[in-house]
């Protein structure tokens, strides 16, 4: 087993963690990790683009408020503003870094010479994008800069397991991590001056999502280990229009299509969502989520309807060539037929709690991305924020972090990790039953519509799951499958405490027994019992 030291520890490869990496000064010594290849992230997958004022008809003041009303009252101002109005920069920074947006060259709303779509809960064009692969242009652009870079090493196929803290009180600092490598076995220990957690999501959690397999929360348990607050888990995100098909492993089809002009249709061809909301289906996403669920239970119905073929072929081929292409290779031609399609879990609104800088309660932690509650989603998030979100706060870590490297020491020793009282785990089918059991009680029990009675219900199951995952741990040789496990089952119990504590229907958080929205508007904070302070 290894020690290795860096002055920067990097964990997760996606937008929010190329982003740090790329803005540290080059004399910094970085440790990049992802648990696959550095493209296996969420960023990788994303489609829609990134939203930002672009546009002179625009304003930073609407992108304001279209945030705080599809937040329901929740986001804070602070939050808000700081990410729209670094927008455009972020946005100059990407094309430096050399992300081919989409040109405008047909249609309407384009601006500087790149074109803007619509998204949901947007009042104007300003969401840039590359075709409907934002998410393959950015993370290559990203990546291979970071790979130009000689101050920042590798390391894929590693899992970080846990945090490494030093000190009590107000001595007390984050000093690195303990990783798995998932290809030899070993776990070393990584250390670091400053730790950021750049792990994504945790829509795993759920047995239908979006998300690529690495969405298992992990950065979220860490630092809810560690002493960190978290807030706001009960605000899981379900995106309307994943594809629905036997063969269709979690495929989104974006929200851009509704944005230029996509109908939501009922079985029967119907069209369904202004009887909803008068945004029709450009409502935000919770409404429009919520009255496809609303509508498929109703029926009875296995899916519903989006329907593009209206728009003509050329268009709709040129804009949204990988829905095209992943539908087509399934049979199903989108210039000519609606595309069967239902709800998943795709976004993680609440997280570890930071400041403006990204940085947590545990001194020296930071949390930028998908893995962070900074306060700007609120009760929702509006679509293409989220990456938007992980460049503004990514390059404010990285500034903040420079800033204080001189004043941070080298980080002391730490024992080696211990196997030397576990055996090699001879059931793997206990791990396998237990993944199932947890993502599909969450589907049934804690999804887009809930009751007191079904969060009870979670809730049981999850002390079970808890006690015989810990026993597991703590007698058996960890592996990939049964570390995400251990931190699903944590970010089960997060959701539904918060889900439990918040007793009104707000924004993606909708309880049956409290179908309004309370007069007080407040976080669901929750405070770990090793909490020892704000950083
Ligand atoms: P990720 O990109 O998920 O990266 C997480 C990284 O952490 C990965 O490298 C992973 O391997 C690593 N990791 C996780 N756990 C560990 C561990 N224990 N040890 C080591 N490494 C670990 N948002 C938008 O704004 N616009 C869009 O168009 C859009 N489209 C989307 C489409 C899809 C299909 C999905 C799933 C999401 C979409 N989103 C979109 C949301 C957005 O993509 C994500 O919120 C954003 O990419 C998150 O970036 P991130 O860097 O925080 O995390
Ligand atoms: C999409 O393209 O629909 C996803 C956009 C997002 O999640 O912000």
């Amino acid at each position: 087993m290894t020690t290795y030291r860096h002055d920067v520890l990097i964990i997760g490869s996606g937008a929010a963690g190329l982003t740090v990496a790329l803005n540290l000064p080059a004399s910094c010594r970085i440790a990049l990790l992802s648990k696959g290849q550095l493209t296996s992230a969420s960023t990788w997958y994303a489609q829609g683009g990134i939203a930002a004022v672009l546009d002179e008809t625009d304003s930073m003041q609407s992108h304001v408020d279209d945030t705080h009303i599809a937040g329901a009252g929740l986001c804070h101002d602070d939050a808000v503003r700081k990410t729209v109005e670094n927008g455009p920069e972020a946005i100059r920074w990407l094309i430096e870094q050399g992300v081919d947006f989409t040109r405008f060259d047909q249609g309407d709303g384009g601006t500087q010479g790149y074109h803007l779509t619509r998204e949901g809960g947007h009042s104007h064009r300003r969401i840039i994008h590359a075709a409907d692969a934002t998410g393959v242009a950015i993370s290559s652009a990203l990546i291979h800069q970071v790979e130009q870079r000689d101050n920042v090493e590798r390391f894929e196929h590693r899992v970080a397991v846990d945090l490494i803290h030093a000190g009590d009180g107000t001595d007390r600092r984050c000093t690195g991590a303990y990783i798995h490598s998932i290809e030899t076995g070993d776990t070393d220990v990584f250390l670091a001056r400053f730790v950021v957690l750049a792990t994504g999501g945790a829509s795993k959690v759920y047995l239908y999502t979006s998300n690529p397999d690495v969405a298992t929360g992990d950065g979220i348990a860490m630092a809810w280990r560690a002493g960190c607050r978290v807030a706001n888990m009960e605000f899981m995100q379900f995106h309307p229009t994943c594809l629905y098909h036997p063969k269709a492993k979690s495929f989104l089809v974006t929200e851009a299509i509704r944005g230029e002009g996509g109908r939501l249709l009922l079985p029967d061809g119907e069209r369904f969502m202004q009887r909803f909301d008068p945004r029709g289906e450009l409502a935000p996403r919770d409404i429009v989520a919520r009255a496809i669920d609303h509508e498929m239970k109703r029926l009875g119905a296995d899916c519903l309807y989006l329907d593009i073929s209206h728009r003509p072929a050329d268009f709709i081929i040129h804009h949204f060539p990988t829905v095209y292409a992943k539908c087509l290779q399934l049979g199903i031609d989108i210039t000519r037929d609606p595309i069967p399609v239902v709800p998943a879990a795709h976004y993680t609104c609440g997280g570890v709690m930071t400041d403006l800088n990204g940085q947590t309660d545990l001194p020296g932690l930071y949390a930028i991305g998908e893995t962070s509650f900074t306060g700007l989603h609120g009760a929702n998030r509006m679509a293409s924020n989220s990456l938007l979100e992980c460049f503004v706060f990514g390059r404010a870590a990285s500034d903040h972090i420079a800033e204080h490297m001189d004043a941070v020491a080298e980080p002391p020793a730490v024992p080696e990790w211990d196997e030397s009282k576990v055996t090699e785990a001879d059931e793997d089918v206990v791990i396998a039953h237990n993944w199932d059991e947890l993502r599909r009680f969450m589907w049934d029990y804690v999804g887009i519509v809930r009751t007191i009675k079904r969060l009870q219900r979670a809730s049981h199951r999850v002390e079970v799951l808890q006690k015989e995952i810990a026993e597991f741990y703590s007698n058996y040789q960890i592996s990939n499958d049964l570390l995400e496990l251990r931190n699903l089952v944590v970010i089960a119990e997060l959701i539904i405490r918060s889900a439990m504590a918040r007793k009104e229907s707000r924004g993606l958080h909708y309880m049956l027994d409290y179908p309004e929205a309370a007069e007080s508007i407040k976080d669901t904070i929750l405070v770990p019992e090793n909490f020892s302070g704000a950083g």
